[in-house]
């Protein structure tokens, strides 16, 4: 069985079936993983097939039902015991180490919200991860599911070559930090020529300048993942 994810959506159909040409889309073909969208509506308990309401309390917008999202989610878990992520703007931020734990378990059930969101006691019943791609507001949890998917994916045994999966795990070691800068030829364009030491062939220089740029990016551009770094990898930055 491979790696299932299952997105509950009221916009199926931003989950084309194929994934188009990323490399999600062919490891998707390729049967590495498997992927179902799932309709909210047709889970939902009356004739008109409602999902959501207005708030309690009062404001703008409609929330949706909890008995609905329900429903949605046990047939979800019929097709196999998975978490259950919720996308939204107030969830822990996706990182590495969320989306690797996701990638060691059997798949993940997405629940993506519109409107104002998800009645809260169905969050709490279903014992669901709220999770945030970000600090700004998505019109849905849509894009952030796929962003999730995609993140995963290419974290699959076979979809990636060996080579990335081994820097993966040295990336994933302890805080993150940026990657270097990269170059290609030509080694002049417009007047702006390739780092000297790129092409010196003399590894171990290339390896220390890399280092360096990657220490001085994430101190100058992520301060926050900076202040994460261990003491040995500071001390050496110089
Ligand atoms: N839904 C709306 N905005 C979102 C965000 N930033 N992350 C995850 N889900 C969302």
């Amino acid at each position: 069985m491979s790696w299932h994810a299952t997105a509950l959506t009221l916009f199926p159909e931003m989950f084309p079936g194929s994934l188009g040409q990323s490399l999600a889309g062919r490891a998707l073909r390729e049967g590495l993983w498997r992927l179902d969208a799932r309709q909210i509506r047709d889970f939902a308990l009356d004739k008109h097939r409602t999902v959501d309401d207005t708030p309690c309390g009062g404001g703008a917008g409609m929330v949706l039902r909890p008995d609905v999202v329900d429903a949605a989610c046990a047939a979800a878990l019929e097709e196999g015991d998975r978490p259950l992520v919720y996308l939204t703007p107030r969830g822990k931020l996706l990182d590495q180490a969320l989306v690797r734990d996701l990638v060691a378990g059997p798949g993940v059930i997405l629940v993506c919200g519109r409107y104002e969101g998800l009645d809260q006691r169905v969050i709490e019943a279903r014992g669901m991860r709220e999770v945030s791609i970000g600090d700004y507001v998505l019109s849905g949890g849509e894009p952030a599911a796929l962003v999730l998917l995609d993140a995963c994916v290419r974290l699959l045994p076979g979809v990636m070559g060996g080579a990335d999966s081994a820097a993966e795990e040295s990336f994933s070691a302890g805080a993150p930090m940026l990657e270097y800068p990269q170059y290609t030829r030509p080694v002049e364009w417009q007047g702006r020529a390739v780092p000297e030491v790129l092409l010196s062939g003399h590894h171990a220089a290339v390896a220390r300048w890399r280092r360096e740029m990657a220490e001085r990016a994430t101190r100058e551009r992520r301060p926050d993942l900076w202040a994460r770094q261990g003491d040995t990898a500071k001390a050496s930055a110089g």
